[in-house]
């Protein structure tokens, strides 16, 4: 059983309660793909719904702290020590396609660091927490990264540029490298669900470039509190600012990011 904190209850609560909202939302989106227009409108606006709800829940548990959230930005709180990372919807396409593939993201920050990270699928109803030092769960069950040591037995996720973004071409080069040394490779549509994936051993490893900070706060902790290392492509601790993800146990992200590596040296 894993021991919350009175913040982590909080979290909890605040993803439920917006849970709801994007369950019932979930469900008129499939009902509107048959629309020529699709459901594009509608999905902003339960997205803007949902956050709306986990601003307000934990403004009122702990006000004063700050926020860095997708849709509303930063609000600066008078705590300057603390604040709340959210991602009120992280996996967009997959919510506007009518795939059960997405996630609320909400992690807290102390001091500049990540001490709390939730990441909950509201359609399998999986909730992913970890604080620090008190280990990583999936619903109240103790989650650790896989064990695998060799790359060609691994199932490796990663994130593709959608159209209109930059970088399909080094995504091009880095996808070819990793095929040829893995069991597989999956892109599921929510990087903070893919962190939560290696976090209980789901996918042996993840690597993605270019993501915000609210995409990766939760996971990042997850990963780590299941025993597992992450570090952004160069290796450094600068996941935040880079923007770029490098996921696994020891010896799978360091195979991974010599692979990476390796994928944009010139062949000699
Ligand atoms: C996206 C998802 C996706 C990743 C994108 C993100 P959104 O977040 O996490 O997996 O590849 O880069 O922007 O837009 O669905 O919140
Ligand atoms: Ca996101
Ligand atoms: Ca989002």
């Amino acid at each position: 059983m894993s021991r919350h904190t009175p913040s982590m209850s909080v979290m909890v609560a605040a993803a439920r309660k917006a849970a709801r909202g994007l369950q019932r939302d979930f469900g008129e989106v499939e009902n509107l793909q048959v629309s020529l227009k699709g459901p594009a409108n509608f999905v902003t606006a339960a997205d803007k719904k949902a956050e709306k709800v986990i601003f307000q829940e934990l403004s009122k548990a702990r006000p004063g702290y700050g926020f860095l959230m997708e849709e509303g930005g930063v609000v600066e709180g008078a705590d300057k020590s603390h604040r709340w990372i959210i991602d009120p919807l992280d996996g967009t396409t997959n919510f506007l396609h009518g795939i059960p593939m997405f996630s609320i993201s909400i992690g807290l920050e102390r001091e500049g660091q990540i001490v709390a990270g939730l990441v909950y699928n509201p359609i399998s109803d999986e909730m992913f927490i970890a604080e620090k030092g008190q280990g990583a769960f999936l619903n109240d069950r103790r989650i650790r990264v896989a064990a695998r040591r060799e790359l060609a037995q691994s199932v490796v996720a990663c994130g593709t540029p959608d159209l209109g973004r930059p970088e399909h071409e080094r995504y091009l080069t880095e996808l070819r490298q990793v095929m040829l040394q893995v069991a597989g490779v999956r892109r599921m549509g929510s990087a903070a669900l893919d962190l939560a994936y290696v976090a209980a051993g789901r996918f042996d490893a993840y690597w993605e470039a270019n993501l915000a900070p609210w995409d990766v706060a939760a996971g990042i902790i997850l990963v780590r509190e299941a025993g597992g290392f992450v570090s952004d492509l160069s290796g450094r601790e600068d996941m935040l600012k880079t923007g770029g993800i490098l996921a696994g146990n020891e010896t799978l992200h360091r195979q991974l990011g010599d692979v990476l590596k390796k994928a944009h040296k010139p062949a000699v």
